[in-house]
């Protein structure tokens, strides 16, 4: 059965698209459309064309899974279907609803017409697949909306909603009641017209600035550091300005087909296919259903319980906080406060939507006002003894059946779940990152006893916050603390071993971290690290190790990084900007001979490798042990917690890209130089090595 459906409207022809979920070009859809052109231009009786699309929207483009795996021989393409429409004297209207995204809103713009429903959006979203629109939207978008904007849609991806696309331009008219009816209409009174009717192509491109190109590339420099496909866009976008129609379609094809090819784009598509994988949880099927959320409470109005709350708000649940005391609840409540009028004073939030989310939060110094909360959150002190005291009072005042979770980082909630067995199926792990309301990360740590239907609420409740829930499992550190262990550990020894902290930063900002190592351990704050080296010493100073010497002496002196002023580096009054210090590189070479290193100088792969293939090695670890359900599930938590770049599809997509047996000699090869634990080959990673595998083929097979 064809994907498109054919039907008579009087005397317009409706191609219906209808190939759930999202009406992707898949093969047999170009098929489809271009024999109902065919058909309507072979039909007296017929006057125009409306295509429009079944279910939730218009057509969602390009099947992206087609990028890697080739195309049926002989199967008609998009090339066919924008040949069709222009080369027919009968009107062809394309009627949005949904989305008309990428491949969609091209094969829409090579239609003589466009309406949309109200709450449709449009967009070239390609850029964030890594590569431009590839089927002509390059050159048609600005023709329609103007180089400008068109420039500013295809760069960024982000789709624009109806009002806006008809300010540009892109589309003729927004039809209000039933969209087949006003587009069956609209296409009735354009086939009574004379034509021939317009094409986009034969538009003339007006631009009276041509630096609106390198302002963009200016605009974009910052975060689209190491990436291609931003400037590709802006490239076809100045053909279309350079070049005839034609010509610029043949430089658009050219470039796109290169960038596809390109490990930026294999990266962005897992990414893409990652994010919808981590939805599912492996034997949890779809019968179980979300609870009601309907309130909320946090304990602990902290740096994150502060920004747990916030999280409730913004999703609209009403949720109580409970503090200690009065001075510290208020305390807490007026950092809320700040930080949403911080939001509003960017234009980002109006102040009525502020008051809104505020009046959603109530504080309070009473666990008693938790008692008829649907979900609690636990965001105290990390510290074991005090979590089992918050559960043990929980259990006294919650719900029967209220979800109460942990934010702790490290600690073990199986046992904390233990200490209140009747309640054991409703405890689990929600462990948000800094800045809670920002960050888009939430590791779902998924304890031994959780029901599923609490699992699921919990995921749901994520996804209500606008984060991305990754299911854990509970040991120490999870998946994103757990793999860094050996990320900081081989910064702090590299500093020992003569690369300064500069050097080391610069290189992996190079490589595309949001900042470095050492840069992040002074932000942390390297006190951390210090008193928990000095507890395990018996509270004495602790004894210098390899990769603490360095911190050690730091923390001797009151450098804890950016809350002292300095760390690994200066930090000038009001700034957060890293200014190296030669006295650091002083302690470093004073630590270098007391452990008898020569001093070295260091490539930028051996700083890339002793930082990234730890993570790696820990990752696969992590995952043979069911600690993630997923690599891809590792490569998000990394993406969305901890600055990785995308481009690069997180650590162990990119471990599959430099090659698993590469990785897995040079990690023999640190474990014989060096010997720490991280170290140590995981036999997972050594497997997929010698099968000459990557992790994503060990996800295929997991995933039956
Ligand atoms: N190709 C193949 N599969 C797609 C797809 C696409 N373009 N878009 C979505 N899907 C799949 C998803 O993988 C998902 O599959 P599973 O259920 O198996 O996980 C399913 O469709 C539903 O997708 P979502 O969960 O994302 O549904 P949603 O309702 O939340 O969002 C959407 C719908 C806004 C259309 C969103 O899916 C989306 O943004 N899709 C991608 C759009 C895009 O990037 N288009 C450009 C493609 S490239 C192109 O067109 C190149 C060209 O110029 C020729
Ligand atoms: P914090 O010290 O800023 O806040 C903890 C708050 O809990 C304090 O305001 C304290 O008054 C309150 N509190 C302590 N005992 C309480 C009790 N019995 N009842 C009610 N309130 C109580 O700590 P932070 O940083 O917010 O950490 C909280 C938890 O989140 C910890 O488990 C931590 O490991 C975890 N976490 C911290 C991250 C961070 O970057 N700070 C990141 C992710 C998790």
């Amino acid at each position: 059965m064809s994907p498109v459906e054919y039907a008579k409207h009087g005397t317009v022809a409706v191609l219906t698209v209808n190939n759930p979920p999202v009406n992707a070009m898949s093969p047999g859809v170009p098929k489809g459309v271009v024999r109902g052109v065919e058909r309507a231009n072979g039909d007296a009786g017929v006057a125009a064309v409306v295509l429009i699309g079944a279910g939730r929207g218009f057509i969602a483009g390009a099947d992206i899974r087609y990028f890697s795996r080739p195309w049926p021989e002989g199967e008609e393409t998009f090339k066919d279907i924008i040949a069709a429409f222009e080369a027919s004297p009968k009107p062809v209207v394309a009627a949005i609803h949904g989305h008309a995204l990428g491949g969609g809103l091209e094969t829409a713009m090579a239609c003589h017409y466009r309406v949309i429903a109200p709450a449709a959006r449009v967009g070239q979203p390609e850029v964030k697949l890594g590569f431009p629109p590839g089927a002509g939207g390059t050159q048609r978008l600005p023709r329609l909306a103007g180089v400008a904007a068109a420039l500013d849609m295809i760069v960024s991806g982000a789709p624009v909603k109806a009002r806006e696309a008809a300010d540009l331009g892109i589309v003729d008219a927004t039809i209000e009641g039933d969209l087949l009816e006003g587009a069956v209409a609209f296409a009735a009174a354009r086939g009574a017209e004379a034509g021939p009717h317009r094409r986009v192509r034969d538009i003339e491109i007006a631009l009276d600035d041509r630096g609106v190109f390198d302002a963009k590339r200016k605009e974009i420099a910052r975060r689209s550091r190491g990436m291609r496909a931003p400037y590709a866009c802006i490239e076809c976008v100045e053909a279309a300005v350079d070049l005839d129609f034609d010509a610029g379609v043949e430089r658009e094809r050219a470039i796109f087909e290169d960038c596809v090819e390109s490990g930026e784009s294999k990266a962005l598509r897992h990414v893409f296919f990652a994010e919808r994988a981590a939805r599912k949880i492996p034997g949890v099927g779809k019968e179980v259903e979300p609870r009601a959320i309907a309130k909320a409470g946090v304990l602990g109005a902290g740096t994150m319980g502060g920004g747990i709350a916030m999280n409730f708000a913004n999703a609209g649940i009403p949720v109580t906080v409970v503090e200690r005391n009065r001075e510290a609840i208020d305390r807490g409540m007026a950092t809320i406060e700040r930080n949403y009028a911080a939001t509003v004073a960017k234009g980002r939030m109006s102040r009525e939507a502020m008051d809104a989310r505020m009046a959603l939060i109530a504080p309070s110094t009473d666990y008693g006002d938790l008692a008829d909360a649907d979900m609690i959150i636990e965001a105290v002190f990390e510290e074991m003894a005090v979590k089992k005291e918050v559960f043990a009072a929980l259990d006294r005042v919650a719900k029967p059946d209220a979800i109460l979770t942990s934010n702790t980082s490290y600690l073990d909630i199986d046992e904390i779940a233990d200490t209140i067995p009747n309640r054991r199926g409703h405890v689990l792990g929600t462990h948000f990152f800094s800045p809670a309301n920002v960050m888009r990360l939430l590791e779902v740590v998924r304890t031994r006893t959780v029901s599923d239907v609490d699992l699921v609420t919990t995921m749901e409740v994520g996804r209500g916050m606008r984060k991305l829930p990754i299911v854990a499992g509970v040991c120490h550190g999870f998946i994103g603390n757990r793999m860094l262990e050996g990320y900081f550990g081989e910064a702090a020894l590299m500093v020992e071993e003569g690369a300064t902290p500069a050097r080391i930063d610069t290189v992996m900002v190079d490589y595309g971290m949001a900042m470095g190592p050492l840069a992040v351990a002074d932000l942390a704050g390297l006190d951390v690290g210090w008193r928990k080296r000095k507890d395990a010493a018996g509270g004495r100073n602790p004894p210098a190790e390899r990769g603490s010497h360095v911190s050690t002496r730091l923390c001797e002196m009151g450098r804890f990084g950016q809350k002292t002023g300095r760390g690994y580096y200066i930090y000038e009054e009001g700034s957060r900007r890293p200014t190296p210090d030669p006295e650091v590189d002083r302690l470093a070479a004073e630590a270098a001979a007391d452990l008898g290193l020569e001093p070295r100088a260091f490539g930028d792969d051996e700083i890339v490798e002793r930082c990234m293939y730890p993570l790696v090695n820990i990752g696969a670890d992590i995952l043979a042990e069911g600690h993630a359900l997923r690599a891809s599930d590792i490569d998000l938590v990394y993406i969305n917690g901890y600055g990785y770049p995308a481009w690069r599809g997180g650590p162990m997509h990119w471990a599959g890209a430099v090659g698993l047996d590469k990785v897995h000699d040079a990690v023999r090869r640190y474990r014989d130089a060096l010997g720490f634990g991280h170290w140590r080959p995981s036999p997972l990673l050594k497997r997929l090595a010698e099968e000459g595998g990557t992790f994503e083929d060990f996800d295929r097979e997991n995933a039956g």
